[in-house]
């Protein structure tokens, strides 16, 4: 994978791959020091032009806990305000040479032709009303986390569909997973067409208890020119998400910001159901697997399973895998083995392999191979 710049460029097995790898760095997340140093000498530019507190700090996180180079630059403040343009901006700080650009702007497309101007990966954040695919990246990672698949699931993504992205990468990302996608919002905030992407469309929502998930959309307003709904007042008596339509089994998701009051009453937000927070902490892990997947695992596709370790006990070569260099766990796969039983076990006498330098004696049964 080259860039990052809309759903459409991952088949199934590519988005699997990403969500294997989040889950491998949430191991790392739960460790005391929260770093590997997989990116060490990589720089990765966050290049943002529009407000964002999630998935401009997810971003920079997953890049430090990768131990890579972070750049943030953010359009205020910057030369923009002095007139100048993105494709100038880019080539200017393409001088520092970034290995990957985070970018995140209000023109559809964006991305892509910033893919074209430099030299860097180019991971899309959000290109005006068109994508946000890591957002669908880190929602599908969220549901496996708590359903273990989404086949065969139904996910209604209700709201202003019209003026997100998180919509159209979700509705993309859900069904290549193979969930049955329903959008349902005001006739005015549903394109027209918006079937052609194999979803359902309901203009009310007098069906939502058939759905598993419930994925609420804010009413995107600095994305919109003209009033689409007669007041907010009005569309939230009819299209909020709350107490009384939630049903007790079902899952509530939303992107973030929440407008509490607007798509989403207080009670559900705060409700057992609400996976929001899950979500947030989803951002940082899958974001980590994609700067990986384009930084280093490109460059190794066998890197993600166990090959290489078993091809280094048969040849003899004791480099480390890429995905030790990725975990920072430079110990050979079996001492690792070891290790990770004992820590379940509770067994911390040293493993064969620890005695067989240090002279203390081997575990009960010898080397946990
Ligand atoms: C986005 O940037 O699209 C957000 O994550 C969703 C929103 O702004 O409502």
């Amino acid at each position: 994978m080259r860039h990052l710049l809309s759903i459409e460029d991952l088949d199934r097995p590519a988005i699997e791959r990403i969500v294997a790898q989040a889950g491998r760095f949430a191991e790392v997340s739960d460790r005391e020091i929260k770093k590997v140093p997989a990116l060490r000498g990589r720089m990765v530019l966050n290049l943002f032009y529009e407000a964002s507190t999630r998935t401009r700090s997810s971003f920079e996180l997953a890049a430090k806990r990768l131990s890579a180079d972070v750049v943030n630059f953010a359009a205020s403040g910057s030369s923009v305000e002095k007139g100048e343009s993105l494709k100038d901006t880019v080539l200017t700080l393409s001088a520092h040479k970034p290995d990957a650009i985070v970018l995140r702007t209000p023109w559809a497309g964006a991305s892509e032709l910033v893919s074209g101007w430099c030299s860097a990966a180019i991971v899309n954040a959000g290109d005006g009303k068109h994508e946000h695919p890591t957002q669908a990246l880190l929602d599908v990672y969220t549901l496996r986390e708590r359903f273990g698949k989404i086949d065969g699931a139904s996910i209604w993504i209700v709201g202003d569909v019209a003026h997100s992205r998180v919509a159209r990468s979700n509705i993309l990302a859900f069904q290549r997973m193979g969930a049955n996608v329903t959008v349902a919002g005001p006739p005015t905030l549903i394109p027209r067409a918006i079937e052609e992407l194999g979803c359902q469309v309901r203009y009310t929502l007098d069906e939502l208890h058939g759905a598993d998930v419930v994925y609420a959309l804010r009413m995107q307003r600095e994305r919109m020119s003209e009033t689409w709904v007669p007041s907010l007042r009005e569309y939230a008596a009819w299209y909020q998400i709350n107490g009384r339509r939630l049903t007790p089994n079902q899952v509530l998701m939303h992107p973030g910001p929440v407008n509490r009051g607007v798509e989403l009453s207080g009670e559900v937000v705060d409700s057992p159901q609400a996976v929001i927070t899950a979500q947030v902490e989803a951002g940082v892990v899958v974001r980590m697997a994609v700067l990986y997947e384009l930084l280093a695992g490109a460059r190794e596709p066998r890197a993600l399973s166990g090959e290489i370790a078993a091809d280094q006990r048969a040849t003899g070569d004791h480099r480390p895998t890429a995905e030790q260099r990725a975990t920072g766990d430079h110990r050979p796969a079996a001492d690792q083995r070891a290790a990770a039983e004992q820590r379940a076990t509770g067994d911390h006498r040293p493993t064969a392999d620890v005695a067989s330098v240090s002279g203390a004696s081997p575990v009960v049964g010898g080397p946990l191979t």
